[in-house]
């Protein structure tokens, strides 16, 4: 299938005005939005316009049966000066098994990779080259369709929208083991990037933050008692020189930097498990003085040491230092998307800038 992408451009930029020392993550898109309606069992109408608003209808199903999906990217500005997408094909495939457990249609490679391309070929100016800047992406699907009732939608939308980001979380964080309240179940949707995922996480966050700290550290819904993950990240330790990470089920998301990292640290040799982690095996640790650090591994999050594990009142504390093993491998991370270190593993994408005359405008 050949998806011509229509190029509408934005008659005003709201670039110039735009303060990249001072970025306030979320409310300031570029001047572009890419969108395709699935109708009729097929992708279409695939349009880069202005980013603008637009009407909905109150009987759409998104907004009473939760069928959306998103993920979170990101494009760097490499040293260079090209543009990367940071695997661009592992999100794809996250999306499209997200798409598949809430009963929505796939998003083909060919579309996708093209509405990026466009997408940010037309806004490549917002790509920032200040240190920790890039370029959030947000790739959203929806159901469209205006008719109630509980029944996979015949009509969806497929967004792409984009805007600057710094860093997300700002240093270390606090965070709290979370043994009451469930983020995913068995058998449920925790591995898929859906809205519902989110909503039922803010009330703990809520809590948590009431008590002062920054995050929760989720546990498996049947026992309470194995980590998962925390907020919008992946979490890692290193005990003793060993990193362990929970290991991928169906309550947890399949994070694109979790994996990198994973991949750093098994090609230099390091000792990787990934498997079940319980908090009180952090506790011993903690008690038998081994060397803990702790971490949070996501696009959003970047690299995120935790310093403060508390577990039913009690709190532990991993250390946090400069020149620490996840900061490390974090830092040979980066360089690998901004081109400072080669791209072994072929993680970047670089934007082909598309020529005014291939686009039907
Ligand atoms: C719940 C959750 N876990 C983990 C992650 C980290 O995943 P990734 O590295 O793909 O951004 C995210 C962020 O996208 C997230 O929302």
């Amino acid at each position: 299938m050949n998806y011509t992408i229509q190029l509408q451009r934005s008659s005003s930029s709201r670039l110039a005005a735009y303060d990249f020392n001072n970025i306030l993550f979320g409310q300031n898109p570029t001047d572009h939005l890419f969108s395709a309606t699935y109708r009729d069992g097929r992708w279409q109408d695939a349009t880069v316009g202005p980013f603008q608003e637009f009407l909905i209808s109150p009987l759409a199903l998104c907004l009473h049966y939760g069928q959306n999906v998103f993920e979170g990217m990101k494009a760097f500005r490499m040293e260079n000066g090209q543009i990367s997408i940071f695997r661009p094909d592992k999100h794809l495939q996250r999306l499209n098994r997200s798409l598949e457990r809430m009963c929505m249609p796939e998003v083909p490679q060919e579309l996708f990779i093209g509405a990026l391309d466009t997408l940010i070929g037309i806004d490549e100016a917002w790509v920032s080259d200040l240190p920790g800047n890039s370029l959030y992406l947000r790739p959203l699907v929806f159901a469209s369709e205006a008719r109630l009732g509980v029944h996979e939608a015949a009509e969806y939308k497929f967004l792409i929208m984009a805007m600057p980001i710094a860093n997300y979380y700002n240093g270390s964080v606090r965070v709290k083991v979370e043994t009451r309240y469930t983020r995913a179940a068995e058998g449920g949707a925790g591995f898929a990037k859906h809205g519902g995922n989110y909503g039922p996480a803010l009330l703990p966050t809520r809590l948590a933050k009431q008590e002062g700290f920054d995050q929760v550290l989720w546990t498996d819904g049947k026992t309470h008692t194995f980590i998962e993950e925390s907020g919008t990240m992946n979490v890692m330790f290193v005990i003793d020189g060993t990193l362990i990470t929970p290991p991928l089920t169906d309550t947890i998301l399949d994070g694109v930097n979790r994996d990198a990292i994973l991949t750093i640290a098994r090609e230099r040799g390091l000792p990787v498990e990934e498997r079940a982690i319980a908090y009180t095996e952090l506790e011993e640790a903690f008690k038998n003085n081994k060397s803990v650090e702790a971490f949070g591994i996501g696009t959003a999050a970047v690299f995120t040491p935790i310093r403060e594990i508390a577990v039913l009142g009690t709190s532990y504390y991993p250390s946090v230092q400069e020149k620490s093993l996840g900061a490390e491998l974090s830092r040979e991370l980066n360089n690998i998307r901004t081109g400072k270190q080669s791209d072994r593993y072929g993680w970047n994408h670089i934007v082909q800038v598309t020529k005014k005359a291939e686009i039907a405008e």
